[in-house]
């Protein structure tokens, strides 16, 4: 059922594209020079409207590599192109692109596939072999969840699910902070002030009280601070009561974040693996990286790693007093990941404040020479509230579950009010999906490298580049698919082929894409190439659809075709919603 990697059609092209100017350049003769290695080289990319559906500078390379003509090269090239049943014309464009146009025939075979596939269609087994690992979420046990961790989740949810449809053998990690001074802290407050019961019932609001506690009572008695700091080295010794106690802590926590988890809907990690792991792995890597002279002595005996020419501050990895720090565990967990996994790449998705942290990390890293991994830190902005501020109930943190609450409120008020005559159990299975999908789809439709602004009404916008809009149409295309049903109309696919289509065209050759667009949106580690994506193919099947008419075509054949393309068109929809971990409601 899987795709095989070279069907994308860039591959295919691009596999021509080196025939051609192999033998191209076999007549060239040119000597000494290593013309396939840059031929080979050679990528294929999707131009910008009415430049073809692909083009490739492979005749600029060329050209600069052997100071001849590119525009010359690039006609031996189109010379050369073999037979195939792919490409229909070529053009060269400025200082030598060569611009191309597939053939409707091949668009039509993709059609088929696409119909044929179902919702495997867009899985492939492009990253057959390779591991990726991609830590996300990672909340702070006994701390309510922050919107970055929401942030973290969804787009590392989403790289996951795109490196797992790519065929790519992908581990999902969370990293959960469960390791810390703080937690000496709250075993003192817990142990002071804390009462069982509580807890249980409502644990991440008793541990945020407790520890809030801890800090006022500090504030007037320093003595505090010293047991606490004793209470956390017992646990680093191990101390029974200690670790029982944080066990506990851990698990409450961890109970009632797996709730926000649950409903959030489609998260799901492979392993739950936080700091306090690497726990006793800390001896280990602070001797090597001591031994291997990466580590290095301090102020007031501290350990440190020192980056040439100032290009970083120095990066503490022990302080004075001995205790180990997050980045002391950070080594260890990279270490083991590259160990015992293998990977030749981890994704590290965490906000942007912490980009300086893992630049010093990763640069610390390299020195240890532990492998060929290549650590990447997918850093995302912050999350801005566009002219509002939220209603949190306490302090100022926002919390992802009022986040959530919100969006869905205000769904179902949407939904009450358009559909008002559905049952209230379905109105509420939709709002829920709506408005988690407009959570999600806001976070994952912006640069994740800008600080991502949240707009209620953008959000929720049944026009424009938002969830419910791709869900609305999404229910609109499967309304018109089930009215062609309810006519008889059974969608054959044997489709002739017309000169004369034009939004037709259009969005074959905007489908097409769905492919490659999944392999760049996890290449560049960006959802949002694909939230675009899916929002410009339902504009262009928006206007296919306001131009010809369907269900009313002047003929059978042209009904047909033009339903089995409002097929595909839910299709790709549908499965590219599900990457983006997104429900798309039948109707709404
Ligand atoms: N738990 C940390 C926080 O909330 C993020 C962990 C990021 N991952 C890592 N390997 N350091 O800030």
């Amino acid at each position: 059922m899987y795709l095989p990697d070279k069907h994308l059609a860039p591959i295919k092209i691009a596999a021509l594209m080196q025939k051609a100017a192999a033998k191209a350049f076999q007549k060239k003769n040119v000597e000494g020079k290593n013309v396939s290695a840059k031929i080979s080289d050679v990528r294929i990319q999707i131009p910008e409207e009415n430049f073809g559906d692909y083009s490739t500078n492979i005749a600029l390379i060329l050209g600069k590599e052997f100071g001849q003509n590119p525009r010359e090269i690039a006609s031996e090239i189109i010379k050369s192109i073999p037979e195939n049943d792919i490409i229909s014309k070529t053009e060269i464009a400025g200082p030598g692109f060569i611009n191309i146009f597939v053939k409707p025939s091949w668009l039509i075979s993709e059609l088929k596939r696409i119909l044929n596939q179902g919702e495997n269609y867009g899985k492939s087994d492009f990253g057959k072999g390779k591991k990726v690992i991609v830590e996300y979420s990672q909340p702070n046990i006994a701390k309510p969840l922050g919107v970055h961790h929401l942030l973290s989740t969804i787009i590392g949810q989403s790289l996951y699910n795109c490196y797992k449809t790519l065929g790519y053998h992908v581990l999902s990690i969370n990293y959960i902070g469960d390791w810390g001074t703080q937690f000496g802290k709250l075993i003192v407050a817990y142990k002071k002030w804390g009462d069982r019961s509580m807890v249980e019932k409502n644990p991440i609001d008793e541990f945020l009280k407790l520890y809030v506690r801890f800090h006022e009572e500090a504030e007037k008695d320093s003595a505090l601070e010293d047991e606490a700091r004793k209470t956390f080295l017992k646990l680093e010794q191990g101390d029974k009561e200690a670790l029982q106690l944080w066990q506990w802590c851990v698990e409450e926590s961890m109970k009632e974040v797996q709730k926000t988890y649950d409903f959030l809907s489609g998260i799901h990690f492979d392993l739950i693996q936080g700091e306090s792991f690497f726990r006793d792995k800390m001896d280990d890597i602070l001797d090597e990286g001591k031994k291997k002279k990466i580590f290095v002595r301090g102020e007031g005996g501290s350990l440190i790693v020192e980056f040439s020419e100032e290009k970083y501050p120095p990066f503490l990895v022990q302080k004075s007093d001995g205790a180990t720090l997050y980045s002391t565990r950070d080594f260890a967990a990279l270490k083991y990941r590259i160990q015992t996994y293998g990977p030749e790449k981890i994704l590290y998705v965490v906000d942007s404040a912490q980009s300086l942290y893992f630049q010093q990390l990763f640069e610390a890293a390299r020195r240890f020479e532990w492998g060929g991994a290549q650590a990447v830190h997918v850093a995302f902005g912050r999350m801005r509230f566009k002219d509002m501020k939220m209603s949190t109930r306490k302090g100022n943190i926002v919390r992802l579950d009022e986040v959530l609450m919100e969006g869905i409120e205000r769904a179902y008020a949407i939904v009450n009010e358009k559909n008002a005559d559905l049952n209230e159990d379905e109105k509420k299975a939709i709002a829920q999906k709506v408005g988690i999908g407009a959570v999600k789809y806001s976070i994952l439709s912006q640069n994740r490298m800008t600080d991502i602004v949240f707009d209620w009404d953008k959000m929720l916008a049944l026009e424009g580049n938002s969830a419910p809009y791709l869900q609305y149409t999404y229910a609109r295309y499967r309304s018109i698919l089930r009215k062609g049903k309810e006519a008889g109309i059974i969608i054959d696919h044997d489709f002739l082929f017309n000169e004369q289509w034009k939004y037709e065209l259009l969005l074959l050759r905007k489908m097409v894409i769905f492919l490659e667009t999944i392999n760049q949106a996890a290449a560049m580690y960006k959802p949002n190439l694909l939230a675009t994506y899916l929002y410009e193919l339902t504009q262009v099947c928006n206007s296919f659809y306001t131009n010809c008419p369907v269900l009313q075509a002047e003929n059978e054949s042209l009904r047909n075709f033009r339903l089995a393309l409002i097929e595909a068109t839910a299709t790709i929809l549908k499965n590219g919603l599900t990457l983006l971990g997104i429900e798309a409601p039948e109707q709404m």
